[in-house]
């Protein structure tokens, strides 16, 4: 799949620190993947042996770096286009010395489909998608029909698919996306003990400002 002409992202005014920038240009060899237009054996990207989880759109990193620490011998495949979260990754990897993320500067539509062989991923992470709240936004939203059939692509099966979300009305469409296909099992869960809590979770909610986690299992 070609990364699609309605993106589910906005590249914002790209406030970047000059250590961020400094982190993207130093770090990218060493822990940056470069988009090819072929699949490519994920093994060479990673060295070890351990499990491989896709996150998808991870921001600043906060979850992804810590998720990484705890879970050493998994290998975490972060992806994103936010130039600003890139470079503070990048920063936080080698000042924590971890070995663990590669990191991706691309559109995951595009990544997936032409990079990822079918049946690769253990995991894969969405946390706190962009919620397009307007209703004429909502062709923006990154989890829908097409997209989930991608991931499911990807995914080994019996592997799991984890979303999170603070936005109530993105999380009933979640929930309807997933139920009319036939490929995933599963629905809303307790937060995973993994996920680490956001800034936000546990503070002030309102009707439609709550977290709700999904887990969802590939089963064909
Ligand atoms: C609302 S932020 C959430 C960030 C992070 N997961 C968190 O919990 O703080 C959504 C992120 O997804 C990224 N994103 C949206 N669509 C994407 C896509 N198609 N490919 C890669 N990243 C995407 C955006 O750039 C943004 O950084």
């Amino acid at each position: 799949m070609e990364s699609p002409t309605i993106k589910s992202f906005k590249l914002r005014g790209t406030r970047i620190t000059d250590a961020q920038l400094d982190a993207r240009h130093r770090l990218w060899s060493t822990y940056g993947v470069d988009v090819v237009d072929h699949e490519v054996d994920l093994g060479t990207i990673f060295p070890g042996e351990g499990k491989i989880v896709a996150e998808i759109g991870f921001g600043m990193g906060e979850a992804t770096i810590a998720i990484a620490q705890n879970f050493p011998e998994t290998r975490f495949l972060a992806i994103d286009v936010h130039l600003p979260g890139i470079g503070k990754v990048l920063s936080v990897i080698e000042e924590a010395k971890i070995s663990n993320i590669r990191v991706m500067d691309e559109d995951a539509h595009l990544i997936l489909g032409r990079m990822i062989p079918n049946d690769s991923f253990d995991g894969v992470h969405l946390f706190f998608p962009d919620p397009w709240p307007k209703t004429r936004h909502h062709k923006r939203r990154i989890v829908n029909e097409s997209f989930i059939n991608l991931v499911a692509d990807k995914l080994k099966i019996g592997a799991t698919f984890n979303i999170a979300t603070d936005w109530v009305p993105y999380a009933i469409s979640i929930e309807e996306t997933f139920r009319r296909s036939d490929r995933y099992r599963g629905g809303m869960i307790e937060r995973p003990d993994w996920r680490p809590l956001t800034r936000f979770e546990g503070q002030g909610l309102t009707k439609d400002h709550h977290v709700t986690d999904f887990e969802y299992k590939k089963i064909k």
